[in-house]
């Protein structure tokens, strides 16, 4: 059976959203950027400090409890209006109100580490045994409190700030434990967007495909959409010998698993980006019996919602059409987790100048989208959102040390890098940014 998809709902939310609309395309005075960039250089030794104690003591999803109180610590003392905990369990939310009013735009920061032993010998090692911020979100939070740092400064000393900043520090990116909630999702759910009237939001993620110095963007997906199926098929044990006294799942799952490959290959527009991946097999425990059931897990990626509602109907069609030419039954469940992550094309386009003055246009890419996935998809469906990749290899090392890998580390002077991009793009968001006219 195809479970709902609760995920969908938020996509008609998005129809009614807000009317966003920006002023004439207009670039940052040289002034302000020279501003960011010494501010930013000034911050940058203590923040290759944090981000090394964030490295170090890495929490697990939903369970960022250190993570959080020094999080809120760091908010605190930068003085920001409003510091609350225990946002969606662990996050925390900063507000940084500016001198006069205008648009409320968010940096999204998430914080947790992955179940990943640390196979690096750095002086800044993981000492959590087992858990290692192998996803760079130690990378992400730098930059969300170095970008607070700066603006806060900036409204300290007067300069023009119309409108509020949010940090938004969120738990649970890399979902949370079985049987919990957590992540973007119950953000939204307990109304952190609405109750701050949240317009746009930034996020960005480390890259460790792309040199320090450098980002690269979208216009549109970025990310796509991820969920979990499984399917159970039941068969008839019998003995090995006999298979003619019996109904074989495991030979009716392999014909499963070949041809849920022909949903991309014959059903699909070959030009529409998806994956479906199995992961999970499991059937048998003695080499001269037929077991009576098996079980598949798996991993679905679209880069379109339309196309995402379609698969598993594909999927099931599929899934009963073989196991009732061989009389087997099947239970089909489908899990719609994390929608297609969407830069906003007119949001990107607006705020692009900005990060190609500051960068140099040659350092900021336009990129492929990903079949990856984020939980900053949620966001991106209630509100405008921009998501980047901010590069985190060395420049002078060809070597790519993947995200989730016990060799993952970030080249510390993306930090830098990420507090420009991210203080810019506020400031030119909050500088452009017309007055919304309605709310939903
Ligand atoms: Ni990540």
């Amino acid at each position: 059976m195809v479970r709902s998809f609760g995920a969908m709902a938020f996509l008609l939310g998005m129809s009614l959203g807000i009317a966003w609309s920006v002023g004439p395309t207009s670039l940052p005075d040289e002034a302000t950027l020279q501003a960011v960039v010494s501010k930013a250089q000034a911050l940058e030794t203590r923040l290759v400090e944090t981000r090394r104690h964030l490295h170090m003591y890495p929490e697990l999803s939903n369970r960022e409890f250190e993570t959080s109180k020094f999080i809120a610590e760091r908010l605190r003392a930068l003085g920001l209006d409003e510091v609350r905990t225990g946002v969606a369990k662990t996050g925390v939310v900063g507000v940084l109100r500016g001198s006069r009013p205008g648009p409320v735009v968010a940096v999204r920061a998430d914080m947790d580490a992955l179940p990943v032993e640390e196979a690096i010998d750095v002086p800044y090692k993981s000492r959590n045994p087992g858990v290692k911020h192998a996803c760079g979100h130690d990378v992400h939070m730098t930059v969300a409190l170095g970008t607070a740092e700066v603006l806060a400064q900036w409204k300290r000393e007067g300069r023009p700030l119309p409108g509020t900043v949010v940090f938004l520090f969120q738990p649970a990116e890399e979902g949370p434990p079985p049987g919990e909630e957590g992540g973007a999702s119950l953000v939204i759910r307990e109304g952190v967007l609405d109750q701050l009237r949240i317009q746009a939001i930034f996020g960005l993620h480390a890259a460790p495909f792309l040199p320090v110095g450098t980002v690269a963007y979208t216009e549109g997906p970025i990310l796509a959409s991820a969920d979990r199926f499984e399917v159970i098929v039941h068969g008839k044990q019998t003995h090995g010998a006999y298979p003619h006294q019996g109904i074989d799942p495991i030979y009716v799952g392999s014909q499963i698993v070949v041809n849920l490959q022909s949903i991309l290959s014959r059903q699909l527009d070959p030009r529409e980006p998806a994956v479906v991946s199995v992961g999970v097999f499991q059937a048998g425990n003695r080499f001269n019996i037929i077991p009576g059931d098996a079980r598949l897990e798996g991993t679905v990626r679209t880069l379109r919602e339309e196309t995402r509602r379609r698969i598993p109907v594909l999927m099931e069609q599929i899934i009963r059409g073989i196991t009732e030419a061989y009389g087997a039954t099947y239970e089909f469940r489908y899990e719609a987790m994390t929608p297609v992550t969407v830069n906003d094309a007119s949001l990107v386009r607006t705020l692009l100048p900005a990060l190609q003055k500051l960068l140099g246009a040659d350092r900021v890419i336009r990129a492929e989208a990903q079949m990856g996935a984020e939980d900053f998809g949620f966001y991106a469906q209630k509100i405008p959102g921009f998501y980047f990749w901010l590069g985190v290899r060395a420049p002078d090392d060809p070597t790519v040390r993947m995200l989730h890998t016990p060799e993952f580390d970030a080249d510390e002077r993306s930090i830098g890098v990420g507090v420009r991009a991210m203080t810019t793009l506020v400031l030119h968001y909050l500088q452009t940014a017309a007055r919304p006219t309605s709310r939903r």
